[in-house]
């Protein structure tokens, strides 16, 4: 059955509302029915992910030129994604040289300008059971599963419709029949890497809903662990036993017996760490990008030292403008760290010489060529500061 609008719905379809509601009604709608909804329900927030400015995506650009010509204003709160690192370097600037009438074109939707994937720390922070229209994987992962909040993975300029009209179709993760776990994951592990067992159980599930076994996760690895799930599968909720909100116990989040298993071991995660980390010319951390918390407690490790490779800790902006009044700011820089607020992918991906990226992040290494995978431990011995 085709997707059933309100009266309010129908009239935003016809036109009562201006062109602009029309033209993301109508790609609503037809998302919505591609997917089998059947209504359209009102959204709380909207994340949107299309924040590069580069000529490769003609189309969406000639949209959003479209959409700032009728007055388009989005209709719920709305963040942004990182910026692409515009000014890191001449190649950078050339290719992203457009980058300013793109953060023009998003301030004149009235969008919320804090370019971080990781939206939820203080600025677009969802409560349970909230509906909500989020494009970025490792976003939507955290809403889902660890706020207990409802977003599918809106792709660029869908999770614009969404924010313009306040609405999104209802199908997905929006429903309770898909949160459902299908798959157990049992832990043998005695040192934990979040990040690469979310690479790992997005391998495996991919795009199952699983339940890991009860771990005291913190906050940051839940962050790390999903931005590498949902890269590496296409997961955009997990459960952990006793600790997220859907989840008092596996029985409870399976809907009964987990119809399937599998246990990820030490040996699986060590597997993952690459064995070719001489060559590597830099280390990354921070994707998704760094809290100030999260920044904080890996400086401990430089503090009074010298890092041999380049090193790049890219945070949250915000959490970079309060980095800088901290005491460890100066003195990591001191130590040789670079402190970025941008997004380390599209940053490195135009650089002609790549130095063979190390990261601790499983989706950097999952979507940057070149990279190489180790744990935070290798990571810092590589930087020479173990
Ligand atoms: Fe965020 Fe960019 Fe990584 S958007 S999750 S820092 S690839």
């Amino acid at each position: 059955m085709a997707l059933r609008l309100n009266d309010e719905q129908d009239a935003m379809l016809k036109g009562h509302r201006g062109e602009a509601m029309t033209l993301a009604m109508k790609a609503i709608v037809q998302y919505g029915n591609a997917f089998g909804a059947k209504r359209l329900v009102p959204i709380k927030s909207a994340h949107l992910a299309g924040t590069f400015r580069a000529s490769i995506f003609k189309a969406y650009y000639q949209v959003l030129r479209r959409l700032v010509r009728a007055d388009a204003r989005v209709s719920v709160p709305t963040t942004l994604n990182p910026r692409p690192g515009e000014q890191l370097n001449i190649l950078n600037k050339l290719v992203f040289r457009k980058q300013r009438e793109l953060d023009e074109q998003m301030a004149s939707f009235g969008v919320t300008p804090n370019y971080s994937c990781v939206c939820y720390d203080g600025v677009n922070v969802p409560q349970k059971g909230d509906v909500l229209a989020w494009a970025e994987s490792s976003a939507v992962q955290y809403a889902n599963s660890v706020l207990g909040a409802r977003t599918n993975r809106c792709s660029v300029l869908m999770d614009i419709c969404c924010a313009l009209t306040g609405l999104t179709p209802e199908f997905g993760y929006l429903l309770d029949d898909n949160r459902v776990a299908r798959l157990l994951v049992k832990l043998e592990i005695d040192k934990m890497d979040a990040s690469a067992l979310g690479y790992l159980i997005g391998r495996k599930a991919v795009n199952r809903v699983p339940i890991i076994e009860h771990h005291e996760f913190t906050q940051t690895e839940l962050k790390n662990m999903g931005g590498s799930m949902a890269a590496a599968g296409g997961v955009a909720m997990f459960h952990v036993e006793g600790l997220t909100p859907e989840a008092p116990d596996i029985k409870t989040a399976c809907g009964g017996e987990p119809p399937e298993m599998m246990t990820i071991r030490q040996s699986d995660l060590d597997d993952l760490r690459t064995k070719k980390r001489q060559d590597s010319g830099m280390v990354v951390f921070g994707c998704p990008q760094m809290t100030l918390d999260e920044a904080v407690a890996l400086s401990e490790n430089f503090i009074g030292k010298k890092v041999k490779v380049p090193t790049w800790f890219c945070l949250i902006p915000e959490a970079k403008r309060n980095f800088r009044r901290h005491s460890y700011y100066e003195k990591i820089l001191a130590a040789g760290v670079e402190v970025h607020d941008f997004c380390p992918l599209p940053a490195l991906s135009v650089t002609a010489k790549r130095r063979k990226i190390l990261t601790p992040s499983g989706k950097l290494f999952y979507y940057l060529d070149e990279s190489r995978f180790g744990n935070i431990a290798d990571c810092l011995e590589h930087c020479g500061v173990s």
